[in-house]
């Protein structure tokens, strides 16, 4: 076995990254191992373990997933109030969300107030944004499509999706190594374009680039998790805007208290 199968086979049975999609935890240490062919396989899991803290540790759920699993069980999903109860506390526990909580009720009306009445919706890198479907349903019947690679998340919201609305879903996959993914009329790239980028320089604009929908909304939080004002989204802002430029596509910017959207129309 090559020092980068043992890596990667020792990490997809390591307890803190099971949940990641192996082809996350292949293509991290396909690429550390490509810039330094000579490493052997504890420096190469060390380099990747460091990789992964950032592109996948960083943003876990603070609820076991246990205890949302149990509260899924025991919580009257068919009455709409105690729905959006139980949804906002599972938006709670996870960083992105928690911190979307006081936009909630005005995030759906602006996203789709920006952009035609969608059919279909694809959420890309979703995390528990699957939880936020109760207020979705508010403004559109469109049909919802998550993607993650956390293994958890996934699960979760397909227990969730399945009772309540069964014509959405959410896919294990990694949206960077070649999955396919839905077509759809909008696609959210909510609170991740930066951290693609970070995972490797290029990416997010690629991937935006490819991606066959007739809009975006890419999102970028106002404050990063230290609580300072997010000063680093201004550089992916201006590489957006240069490739919308570039590709002749329409492209507008409004500003939510905790999310600035940045909104792509390649087709209308
Ligand atoms: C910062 S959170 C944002 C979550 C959500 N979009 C939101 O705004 O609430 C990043 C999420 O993206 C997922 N993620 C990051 N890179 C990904 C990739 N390449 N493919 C699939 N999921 C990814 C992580 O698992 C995590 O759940």
């Amino acid at each position: 076995m090559s020092a980068a199968e043992q890596v990667i086979a020792r990490l997809r049975a390591s307890a803190k990254y099971r949940d990641v999609h192996p082809e996350t935890i292949a293509d991290l240490v396909r690429r550390e191992h490509h810039g330094d062919g000579t490493i052997g396989a504890a420096e190469l899991e060390r380099r990747v373990r460091l990789r992964l803290h950032k592109v996948a540790a960083l943003h876990l759920s603070t609820a076991r997933p246990a205890g949302l699993r149990r509260g899924l069980g025991r919580t009257d999903l068919a009455d709409p109030a105690s729905r959006k109860e139980w949804c906002r506390q599972v938006l709670g526990s996870h960083f992105s969300t928690a911190e979307r909580l006081p936009d909630l009720e005005v995030f759906y009306p602006t996203v789709l107030g920006l952009v035609p009445p969608p059919d279909t919706i694809v959420d890309l890198a979703c995390a528990m944004n699957p939880f936020t479907l109760p207020w979705l349903r508010d403004v559109t019947e469109a049909r919802y499509i998550g993607y993650d690679f956390n293994a958890t998340f996934v699960s979760l919201a397909s227990t969730f999706l399945a009772r309540t609305y069964p014509d959405c879903e959410v896919s294990h996959a990694d949206i960077l190594t070649g999955a396919p993914l839905v077509r759809a009329d909008l696609a959210l790239l909510l609170k991740t374009y930066h951290c693609i980028e970070g995972r490797e320089s290029g990416a997010g604009l690629r991937l935006v680039d490819r991606l066959e929908c007739d809009h975006i909304v890419v999102s970028f939080p106002t404050r990063a998790m230290n609580g300072r004002a997010a000063v680093f989204s201004q550089q992916h802002v201006d590489a957006l805007t240069a490739l919308a430029r570039d590709r002749r596509w329409a492209w507008s910017r409004t500003a939510l208290p905790t999310e600035e959207l940045i909104v792509i129309r390649k087709r209308s």
